[in-house]
């Protein structure tokens, strides 16, 4: 069995942690705040800044880590604080105390695509920053390939699941509008998968360097949003003109592949958009109970 730290307890790292927990593993989670909820058996939880802490408090028979860190605010120095700094200090206390890491799982995003035309991406396709958050995700991807363990930059698209309903909220208040311009296509994976398919990464005994964690579907923004206000049974949201969204949430025109995670041996609980979101939108259809609020974006 291994002891697993997750670095960055959140919406993510907790319920991968709470997945390693019920799999047998021993678990410790890392972030700065206490926690708010009793942790199950197997589980400690580190309060701990991986940027400020002059010393990081590590178990010393750390066998795979998760590094799910999130940043606080959009800006270039709160994604460089969480992506590039919080990861050197990590790994560089993990080598200096010669933990014994053989799995190391860094979560990233599919925004580091930056293709535009609709076209299927996969591992292979060509990355770039478009923006600062993909040019520092793109910087972290590098650090991780020179770890010394094996390593996986695990491209995470739009996390949906319980407590990470924006979308649905937006429709069923009346807020969420269709954009004609940009085509906006969304690469979504449910918690359960994604934390799933981190679990499957550690455990594989050949894991990619890069893998990509999206559900079969990716979907047209304002098809979801039709789609969505239908199991509701509202109509469809109204058209905006000018689109408000900024270019990070809007994530993009381009279809990311999930083939990889499947040759994998990984399969979906969730394996498009529907299944997923009629288990929020109807609860009897599956879903577990809420975790964290939070966003649902790419
Ligand atoms: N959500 C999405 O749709 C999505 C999509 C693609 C990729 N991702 C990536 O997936 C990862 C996890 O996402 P998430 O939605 O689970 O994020 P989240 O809920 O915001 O969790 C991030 C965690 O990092 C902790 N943290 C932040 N700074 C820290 C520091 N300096 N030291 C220790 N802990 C720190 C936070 O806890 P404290 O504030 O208590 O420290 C929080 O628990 C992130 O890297 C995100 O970029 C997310």
């Amino acid at each position: 069995m291994a002891h697993a730290l997750i670095a960055g307890w959140g919406y993510l790292g907790s319920y991968a942690g709470s997945l390693l927990a019920r799999a047998g593993h021993r678990v410790t989670g890392m972030r700065r705040s206490r926690p708010d909820v009793s942790l199950p058996a197997g589980i400690s939880l580190i309060q701990a800044d991986l940027l400020s802490d002059r010393t990081l408090p590590l178990p010393d028979d750390i066998t795979w880590v998760i590094y799910a860190v999130g940043a606080d605010r959009f800006t270039p120095e709160a994604y460089r604080a969480a992506y590039v700094e919080g990861l050197k200090r990590l790994a560089d206390a993990l080598i200096q105390k010669r933990i014994p890491v053989e799995r190391f799982c860094f979560v990233s995003s599919t925004s580091v695509y930056p293709q535009q035309d609709g076209e299927w991406v996969d591992e292979s396709s060509p990355v770039c920053g478009r923006h600062f958050g993909s040019a520092t995700l793109i910087e972290a991807e590098q650090v991780v390939s020179s770890l010394p363990w094996k390593n996986t930059a695990a491209r995470c698209g739009g996390i949906y699941g319980p407590g990470r309903t924006r979308l649905i909220d937006a429709v069923r208040s009346g807020q969420a509008r269709q954009v004609r311009h940009p085509k906006l296509i969304l690469n979504l994976i449910h918690r359960d998968d994604a934390a799933g398919a981190l679990i499957h990464l550690l455990n594989h005994p050949s894991p990619p360097p890069i893998c990509n964690l999206t559900d079969l579907e990716p979907i047209d923004r304002n098809e979801l949003l039709c789609w969505v206000a239908a199991e509701l049974g509202m109509p469809a949201p109204p058209w905006e003109e000018e689109t408000s969204l900024s270019e990070p949430a809007r994530g993009g025109n381009r279809r990311v592949s999930s083939r990889l995670l499947q040759l994998l041996g990984f399969t979906h609980r969730w394996p498009t958009f529907r299944e997923g979101y009629r288990a929020l939108i109807q609860p009897s259809h599956g879903a577990n109970a809420p975790c964290t609020e939070g966003t649902d974006q790419e």
